[in-house]
């Protein structure tokens, strides 16, 4: 009996006069139109690639990736924590792997991040003395940089060093290198890696305060002779309150400074938040998800067209700058690969990019597409 079904199944699946829903089934695996090709002469169009992905350990993920994106960046392995364990112990295999990655899929790798507050490994916060940290600062950025020079397309090389006021964020760097650490740290970067972009990167620096410390920051490198090749603004917000005037003027302020303009962890969170703000300080959890997890069982459709919409208008926004705009990242390949499922609230459901749970293209993916159109 078992054999008679699997002969049947099989039969149906190759003949003409297949039952209707294995058609269906069919034509919704039908090719669907590429990111990269379609905004080829515009921006690269990059993900955030998580472990199992550089791996190539999810089929459905090692097929689309490679057909959709021509940039991307590192989710997690190589930030400090992970690549720079122990003050003599660098881990460089998923690293190596996922330049190994690049290359053989032709996708341009942003590599990520150098200087940063978070996901810092532990002999790092327990630093107490300014030298400790200045070897640490040196020697992590002149072993990464250099050994990645010429690999990686890009680096970010210092990673939200700005408050929401446009001060400087009181990091350990700050407290105890002193405000230069972020000048030094580009200026070593530039050192080991002159073949190498080199980037600020942050999250609500569209926002008229910080947006005028990213200024700073970008002058004061430049005013110091040092090489900076762009700003990357990250992108997480709200899909209902999306501040695109704020987007437009920051494209236009950053690229006046002559650096390229790039939207780096481009993400849509359609759940409701805490603090009814944009928010992507990777500190700021909030809890549980108990009685806040709205959609665990799919969008309402008055939410997925907001989240449409939402895409829609950025794209639009993106293609009317595209001569300052050099590249679009997504955080994340699909919906169940987003850290917003977990952030600022643990175990939620949420929608923020252009593919479902199982890789299909959702609507906002086909708004994208049509605004080339
Ligand atoms: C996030 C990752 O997506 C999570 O997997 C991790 O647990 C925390 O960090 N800004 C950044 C990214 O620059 O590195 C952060 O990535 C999201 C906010």
């Amino acid at each position: 009996m078992i054999k008679i079904f699997i002969t049947f199944v099989t039969l149906t699946t190759t003949c003409s006069f297949a039952p209707l829903q294995l058609q269906a089934q069919n034509q919704s695996q039908s090719p669907i139109p590429s990111l990269k090709e379609t905004f080829k002469n515009d921006f690269l169009i990059g993900t955030a690639l998580n472990t199992a992905q550089i791996q190539e350990k999810d089929p459905a993920a090692a097929q689309l990736i490679p057909l959709q994106f021509n940039a991307a960046t590192p989710e997690n392995i190589m930030k400090a924590a992970i690549i720079h364990p122990g003050w003599d112990h660098y881990n460089f295999t998923l690293a190596d792997q996922l330049v190994a990655y690049g290359q053989k899929n032709k996708i341009k790798i942003t590599a990520h991040t150098l200087i940063w507050h978070s996901q810092l490994p532990d002999f790092v916060r327990s630093i107490k003395s300014p030298d400790s940290l200045r070897q640490f600062f040196t020697n992590h950025i002149s072993t990464l940089a250099s050994r990645y020079d010429g690999k990686v397309f890009s680096w970010d090389v210092v990673n939200e060093a700005l408050e929401e006021n446009g001060s400087l964020r009181k990091s350990i760097f700050l407290q105890l290198l002193g405000e230069d650490y972020i000048v030094e740290a580009f200026r070593l970067a530039q050192k080991a890696a002159p073949h190498t972009e080199l980037y600020y990167n942050d999250y609500n620096i569209e926002q008229p305060k910080k947006r005028a410390g990213a200024v700073e920051i970008i002058k004061k490198i430049k005013a110091a002779g040092v090489r900076i090749d762009g700003v990357g603004i990250q992108g997480h917000w709200r899909a209902s309150h999306i501040p695109l005037a704020e987007i437009e003027q920051s494209i236009l302020d950053f690229s006046a400074l002559g650096v390229k303009v790039m939207f780096t962890e481009l993400d849509l969170s359609v759940l409701p938040n805490p603090w009814d703000r944009d928010n992507a300080d990777v500190s700021a959890t909030a809890g549980n998800s108990t009685g806040k997890d709205p959609y665990p069982n799919g969008l309402p459709d008055s939410v997925q067209n907001v989240l449409t919409k939402g895409y829609e208008d950025l794209f639009k926004l993106f293609l009317k700058h595209k001569d300052k705009i050099s590249r679009i990242t997504f955080w994340g390949v699909n919906d169940g690969q987003s850290w917003l499922n977990d952030f600022p609230i643990r175990g939620r459901t949420n929608y923020p990019t252009l593919f479902d749970r199982a890789y299909k293209a959702k609507p906002a993916f086909y708004a994208v597409i049509a605004t080339k159109k």
